[in-house]
């Protein structure tokens, strides 16, 4: 339109340019959102530099098609629940004071470093070429498949392991591809709230952390808002399945009978969140679950501790089966992790690690008799009987081996000695089953002989002849579920004690586990689950399945515990339920 050269119209022309001028001054600075475009949306260009890395790249980004921060709550919030203020404690050192390595141990670590990273990178290859955008590689066929919504859940998982290893153009491929997922698109009615978040969430922020990418930063709020339509029902406990149109129209509900693992590990993810928006609703979600948990630690048929399926619906935590595996495990390693995020600042997670860890090594841990009197322990499962007394199952599960990391952490945290010492038996309990094994692998779940107490007990080749699989390793009841899924926890445990307390026993059993995983699992185009490690002199059976926690997680953890100690250090970070390290307040 052409402008009429009067003197009115003049004014006119420079109120305009005064309100385009404040408006162009107020808009958000970075990213730079420069205009409407592509048929998904939203686009907007970012310089992107990782900091200490080369080049600039462009990142072209396509915002969600559904934007979840403006869908309204429809149940009331109760109260906001502010992110405490105030200076972080500075809490006791965590990490072992290293001294200098020799050359020759220098050059070995390197070498095994290199192997770990090699592993990864061929999977990531084969992921690149055979299954690029989709949640899961399949090892065995090289095809693909969707199991968490498919918003390429291995490569979001994997972005800070390509940064830890230093895999730059790698990373910067990666953050590009993430910068184009549109979460509104997916074949799914719903999602796993707690998958999503330890996963998606978790990768992202974890991501945006090391590499202060704003456009991951970006894509984690988005996902961010969206899990937190889970937590509009009308008590604020989340379900196990975000239905997303339920969620639109603020129909969701809690579950009546579900694990208490999945409220239970959203903390670390919700609060860093909060932490780096200053925005304090991710924070006050979270906030009521523990305070929900809080309340019933002492109203549980084993106080102290909750049971592993709760009513979040009804508020009811009075079932009889208790674990600190499957369905509960993250809940219980979420309290220290916590306390070690936010410096402190909310003593509710002091004493939610403290009675619950103390409870746990009375009623769970339990030490196996062996004919070599080895000196370890398990975490078992427990159930309370109908004359109100506690029966321990004596089974080891690959999934509580994360429990030795998480006793040695309170340990440095809360300066409790005794809970070092624990970590330091469990920790050795998970790699002596590896050891144990003819693939030098443990099993998923198996079963062995209980001491009458920690202390140990002499061993009975009577019992064993009588009760024992005599096809397994001597003190091994039986192998309930043989198989091996490419977890982490095990090696978790081993690399968190390496790092707590420098006994390089630990890094050698990392190499022992290394070793023999690739032995048993390695495939043409990555890695897959074993269905049986009890096998011998033959490779064992393979399914074709890779988790994205095997690049996420396992590898990740074999390559720190060969790095130098002050690589993702614990001083500095704490890792989510998925590895990925939140950066801690300081
Ligand atoms: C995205 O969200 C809109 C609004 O809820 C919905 O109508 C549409 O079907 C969604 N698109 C996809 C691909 O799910
Ligand atoms: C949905 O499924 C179809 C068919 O399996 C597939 O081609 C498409 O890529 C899927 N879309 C998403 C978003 O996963
Ligand atoms: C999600 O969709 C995929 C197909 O894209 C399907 O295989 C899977 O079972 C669905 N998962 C859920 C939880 O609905
Ligand atoms: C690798 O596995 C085979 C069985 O599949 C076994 O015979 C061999 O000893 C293993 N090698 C190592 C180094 O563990």
């Amino acid at each position: 339109m052409l402008m009429r050269s009067s003197r009115r119209s003049l004014r006119y022309v420079i109120i305009a340019a005064i309100i385009i001028c404040i408006i162009y001054l107020q808009r958000p600075i970075a990213p730079d959102r420069p205009a409407e475009g592509g048929s998904g949306g939203f686009e907007y260009i970012e310089e992107f530099l990782p900091k200490g890395w080369g080049k600039t790249s462009k990142i072209h980004a396509v915002k969600s098609s559904f934007d979840w921060s403006k869908v309204s709550r429809r149940n009331p919030i109760p109260s906001t629940i502010p992110l405490p203020k105030g200076r972080p404690h500075s809490l006791p050192r965590i990490q072992h004071i290293f001294p200098k390595e020799s050359r020759i141990a220098l050059a070995q670590l390197e070498s095994q470093r290199q192997s770990v990273r090699r592993a990864f990178q061929k999977c990531w290859r084969s992921y690149k070429e055979h299954a690029w955008m989709r949640d899961e590689l399949m090892p065995l066929s090289g095809g693909s498949k969707d199991t968490f919504g498919g918003w390429a859940a291995t490569l979001i998982d994997s972005l800070d392991t390509l940064w830890i290893m230093r895999l730059e153009a790698e990373f910067k491929d990666a953050v590009a591809a993430v910068a184009t997922i549109d979460w509104n698109y997916t074949n799914n009615t719903s999602c796993n709230i707690f998958e999503t978040t330890i996963r998606h969430l978790g990768g992202l922020i974890s991501a945006y952390d090391l590499s202060n990418s704003q456009v991951l930063l970006d894509k984690a709020i988005e996902l961010g808002d969206m899990l937190y339509a889970g937590f509009d029902t009308p008590n604020g406990m989340p379900p196990f399945w975000l239905d997303f149109e339920k969620a639109k129209a603020g129909e969701l509900e809690a579950d009546s009978h579900g694990p208490i693992a999945s409220p239970g590990s959203l903390s670390l993810e919700f609060t860093r969140l909060s932490q780096i928006t200053k925005d304090p609703k991710y924070y006050a979600a979270i906030s009521r679950i523990t305070d929900l948990i809080e309340r019933h630690q002492s109203t549980t048929q084993i106080p102290g501790m909750w049971p592993t399926m709760i009513d979040s619906r009804n508020e009811g935590f009075n079932l009889r089966e208790f674990s600190i595996g499957a369905l509960a495990d993250s809940l219980y390693e979420y309290f220290p992790k916590m306390h070690a995020l936010m410096g402190g600042l909310n003593p509710v997670y002091e004493k939610l690690t403290i009675s619950s860890l103390d409870t746990i090594k009375k009623n769970a841990l339990f030490r196996p008799m062996l004919a070599d009197e080895e000196d370890i322990l398990f975490a078992g499962r427990i159930r309370v009987n109908e004359d109100g007394g506690i029966d321990l199952v004596p089974e080891g599960q690959h999934l509580s081996c994360f429990a030795g990391g998480m006793y040695a952490l309170s340990g440095r945290l809360f300066g409790r000695d005794d809970h070092v010492d624990l970590g330091v038996r469990l920790a050795r309990g998970c790699s002596y089953a590896y050891a144990a094994f003819p693939t030098g692998i443990m099993p998923e779940i198996f079963n062995m002989f209980p001491c009458e107490t920690l202390d140990g007990c002499a061993w009975d080749e009577e019992m064993w002849e009588l009760d024992g699989d005599h096809n397994l390793p001597k003190g091994f009841k039986n192998a309930r579920d043989p198989s091996y899924l490419l977890r982490p926890e095990a090696i978790e445990s081993v690399f968190l004690l390496y790092r707590i307390t420098g006994l390089v026993e630990f890094r050698d059993a990392a190499w022992n586990m290394f070793q023999a995983i690739q032995n048993a699992t390695e495939t043409e185009f990555g890695n897959a689950r074993i269905e049986d490690v009890t096998v011998s002199g033959e490779p064992p059976k393979k399914t074709d399945s890779m988790e994205s926690f095997w690049l996420s997680e396992t590898l990740k953890y074999f390559y720190l515990v060969f790095s130098p100690p002050d690589l993702i250090s614990l001083d500095d970070y704490v890792l989510n339920t998925e590895a990925h390290p939140l950066k801690r307040l300081k």
